[in-house]
């Protein structure tokens, strides 16, 4: 590809994981339990009730796992903190042993040059928090959120210079106090619209004491963005568009990057009567929270048209992060509603495959918040067939990478400044809704829902392929 522009020399080739589909010891060593602990015990919300008491056990096979980055020659390993094993209660007393994991993991991946990303929180809520005051409802998390990931700045500062401060806000938010799909299970817009903006205060709060601190480093959040397109060019459709980008995009990356929200939405949110209270020292602290970069968590594209006022309305599981399915018709009557886009495949957990979504999420992202972007999740949940010689022939997910990688070099030729593509995942993990068998990963772990069998872990066919990737800075693909 001549006409490209290189990667840089510095470019962070990594892959990414999150604290609660991979390490499982749920409750070793003094950890506290989370939110996910317990809601995945009640009847019918996961996938054949699949749990991750032990996961993929990462947190006693680390170094095994760091060992096969190393070998693959992984620049970058994205991984989550489990807040309830450093603080059991959210809070107060500090567990020694849960922070030593952490720092022993930190060591095992820079022993073998690995830049260590560290995300401060993917969802795993200590239980402690909800129960005492119902977690993101309460303004009183941004102080208890702020002093836990100030002790992961002094602990780990001197050696972590990449920090993720909340991993996909619109997701837990939304499927966790809309659609009632994620713990605390609330189906209740106007409570989810007051967590997602105590959630915004506490994101910009730890960004604040980042820079305060004189950390060095950079720190952003991570956003599930699905760009959408318009159906075609009829009017209404582009103002359907119009409508889902402010509703599913800007609400959120505005915040993070202006902080403020968009304007369209405050009058949007004031009409309905779901407008949280926004205070002035809140606006104060939103601006004080600016990011070094925009984390990308990028999947899929989403295509909306007109839906009349007496159109079609959210339907169960879906919603506007096109996430769940984009096949579901849904939407909200007089904005927007999901259509088919007739020019994409699907995955069959019926997402579809876009990889010039890719370059179109990334340009966009440059062009309103001139922000660089660290990708920070990007890759193919699929069945994957381990064959009795231990192999596994996962050409799909080699295709798939390969076009988003090239849509990257796109972007990057475009001028948008990509600091480094992580995808998902490392090992294979547990998908919070669905399972073990919804794999993502260059590494198969040998386990299902019933059985963790003996977790062995084989080299998939795309291992070997971004091992070369890798070696040749993306020349090779
Ligand atoms: C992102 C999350 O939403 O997508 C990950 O940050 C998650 O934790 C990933 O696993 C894939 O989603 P799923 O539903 O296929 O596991």
């Amino acid at each position: 590809h001549p006409q490209l522009d290189s990667f840089p020399t510095d470019f962070l080739w990594g892959s990414a994981s999150a604290a609660y589909q991979v390490e499982g010891a749920w409750d070793a060593d003094g950890k506290g339990p989370s939110v996910w602990d317990n809601f995945v015990k009640i009847p019918g919300t996961t996938f054949k009730s699949s749990n991750g008491q032990v996961a993929v056990d990462h947190y006693h096979r680390y170094q095994e796992d760091v060992a096969l980055m190393a070998e693959q020659g992984l620049k970058a390993y994205r991984f989550s903190i489990a807040w309830s094993r450093i603080f059991p209660t959210g809070k107060g007393e500090i567990n020694q042993v849960g922070l030593e994991f952490y720092s022993n993991l930190i060591d095992e991946l820079l022993k073998h040059d690995i830049e260590p990303i560290v995300t401060i929180y993917h969802w795993d809520l200590p239980q402690a928090l909800q129960d005492e005051y119902q977690g993101w409802e309460s303004r009183q998390i941004i102080e208890d959120f702020t002093t836990y990931a100030k002790l992961l700045f002094d602990t780990y500062g001197d050696r972590v210079k990449y920090w993720v401060s909340l991993n996909e806000q619109n997701v837990f938010i939304m499927h966790g106090y809309m659609m009632g799909t994620h713990p605390p299970a609330v189906r209740d817009p106007k409570r989810m619209y007051a967590a997602n903006h105590i959630a915004n205060l506490a994101n910009a709060s730890v960004i604040k004491a980042f820079r305060e601190g004189g950390y060095s480093g950079k720190i952003g959040p991570s956003f599930a963005f699905a760009p959408a397109y318009p159906l075609d060019c009829r009017p209404e459709n582009i103002l359907a568009y119009e409508n889902i980008s402010d509703m599913s995009a800007h609400f959120w990356m505005d915040v993070y990057a202006f902080g403020r929200y968009p304007r369209i939405m405050l009058k949007n949110l004031e009409k309905m009567g779901l407008l949280p209270e926004i205070t002035e020292s809140d606006l104060a602290l939103l601006k004080e929270g600016k990011p070094d970069f925009m984390g990308l968590n990028y999947y899929q594209t989403m295509t909306v048209a007109n839906n009349p006022l007496d159109g079609v309305g959210m339907s169960g599981e879906a919603n506007y992060t096109g996430e769940k399915g984009s096949t579901q018709e849904s939407g909200m009557p007089g904005l927007f509603k999901m259509v088919e886009n007739p020019y994409l495949e699907r995955t069959n957990w019926d997402w579809t495959i876009d990889h010039q979504g890719l370059r179109v999420a990334l340009r966009r992202i440059a062009s309103r918040y001139d922000l660089p972007v660290l990708i920070t999740e990007n890759g193919l949940g699929e069945f994957d067939t381990l064959e009795t010689d231990g192999t596994v022939h996962d050409q799909g997910r080699i295709d798939y990478l390969q076009h988003h990688c090239l849509a990257i070099q796109e972007a990057i030729s475009d001028g948008v400044e990509v600091m480094g593509y992580c995808t998902w995942s490392f090992t294979d993990l547990l998908s919070w809704l669905n399972g073990y068998q919804k794999r993502y990963g260059f590494v198969y772990v040998d386990r299902d829902e019933t059985s963790e069998k003996e977790l062995t872990r084989y080299k998939k066919d795309s291992f070997y392929w971004y091992q070369e990737v890798i070696n040749s800075n993306g020349q090779s693909l």
